[in-house]
């Protein structure tokens, strides 16, 4: 092996695995783009299912696409009987991303063709996904609170019936567009831990649902998607305004990690914030919940002072969700709901034109050595 090969890129940091044409991160000018387009305009003008179309077919839709993938996903809307059971079975005290994982993974076990295996049949099941998820969230979500399972309405935007099948209702056009805002921010980020951990397991060529499965388990880590919930749960540790500067000031000497700050990608700032960050204070108005912006404020203010170190996405997420009456442990399936655009683009993109994805590693364990018997070890 050459000594190129020997150097260590921990964590893959820097390193280039492959080529996309699904999402571009450029750090150096604060953007991201998805298929070309700023993220920000996206999440301006586009809805949800816009987005979602153009992460996979790499324009934005014509009117009459939109309406009949629109139409295709709300009659897909619906799960079985069996993985409401599943859900049913699971336990009230699981966190929703196991639950979530599990369903993802049931439905693969449903798969009625599990021999197609060609982009169609892919993109088919990607769809069905990113109908079924919000409808297996909001049965969890009900269901370990005692409430009765709300079948998902046809008539709603994904943003919409995602409330739906929650509480039941619809809550304002400004709360439905945040929401649905945050979707368009998470809907895509290239190759990211989990997206690529759906990549790495379908370059085995092993199908869909086993590459979302691994994607979603990766997804629920505090380093990645389940930082929106840490982000919330920090917030309300501190608690109080007055109490910010001094709790950021101990977590730093104490050398914690404070969660919502910081990126692989970006080092200068994330590129979705300020847009996140204008429609968590347009909630903040909305709702008359001013403190956790302001506790939010003060946090950042500190973290760049000390260190340098900006907020990511999840730092304006976590209370902009949890403004809108979100449990605070289902902020991740949310950002599931969302990224099963991306991550199964970059599936079908990964078995376009795969390769195994199989790295090298640098032994460091005991040089070679005689086995002695059992008899002989004392
Ligand atoms: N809080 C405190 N210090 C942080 C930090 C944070 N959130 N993020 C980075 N740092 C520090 C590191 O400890 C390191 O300090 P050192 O040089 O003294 O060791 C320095 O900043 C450089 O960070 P680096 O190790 O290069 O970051 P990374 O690229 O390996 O990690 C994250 C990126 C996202 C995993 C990391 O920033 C983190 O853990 N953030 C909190 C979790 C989070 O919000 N995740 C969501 C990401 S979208």
């Amino acid at each position: 092996m050459s000594d190129e090969a020997e150097v260590i890129h921990h964590g893959l940091d820097g390193v280039v695995v492959d080529t996309t044409r699904i999402s571009k991160v450029m750090p150096e000018i604060n953007s991201l783009v998805y298929r070309g387009y700023p993220v920000q305009e996206l999440a301006g003008q586009c809805s949800f299912e816009e987005v979602a179309w153009l992460i996979w077919h790499g324009e934005l839709p014509n009117a009459s696409e939109l309406k009949s993938f629109q139409a295709g996903e709300r009659a897909r809307r619906n799960i079985s009987p069996a993985l409401l059971d599943v859900i049913h079975k699971s336990s009230r005290a699981a966190h929703p991303m196991d639950v979530l994982r599990t369903a993802v993974s049931f439905l693969g076990v449903e798969d009625a063709a599990p021999e197609k295996t060609d982009a169609a049949a892919n993109l088919n099941r990607a769809v069905d996904l990113l109908a079924k998820i919000p409808t297996v969230i909001g049965a969890f979500y009900r269901l370990r609170k005692g409430q009765n399972f709300i079948p998902p309405r046809g008539d709603l935007s994904i943003a919409e019936n995602f409330f739906h099948v929650c509480f039941g209702k619809v809550p304002a056009p400004e709360v439905v567009r945040a929401f649905e805002v945050s979707l368009v921010l998470y809907a895509e980020h290239g190759f990211n831990a989990s997206t690529f951990s759906a990549r790495v397991v379908v370059s085995s060529l092993t199908d869909i649902f086993g590459a979302v499965t691994a994607g979603i388990a990766s997804l629920k880590g505090q380093l990645h998607g389940g930082a929106n919930e840490a982000v919330m749960r920090m917030l309300l540790e501190i608690g109080e305004p007055a109490r910010a500067r001094d709790w950021l000031l101990a977590a730093l000497r104490e050398k914690r990690v404070v969660m919502g700050f910081g990126h692989r990608v970006y080092k200068k700032g994330d590129s979705r914030v300020p847009t996140m960050k204008k429609y968590a204070r347009k909630m903040a108005a909305f709702t008359g919940h001013e403190k956790w912006l302001e506790i939010s404020d003060i946090l950042e203010a500190t973290m760049i002072e000390q260190k340098g170190i900006f907020p990511n996405l999840d730092f304006p997420s976590g209370p902009t969700y949890y403004m809108m009456g979100i449990d605070i442990d289902m902020f991740t399936p949310i950002f599931v709901m969302a990224r099963i655009t991306g991550m199964t683009a970059h599936v079908m993109e990964q078995l376009a034109n795969n390769r195994l994805i199989r790295p090298l590693s640098k032994y460091t364990g005991p040089g070679e050595r005689r086995v002695v018997p059992l008899k002989q070890r004392g």
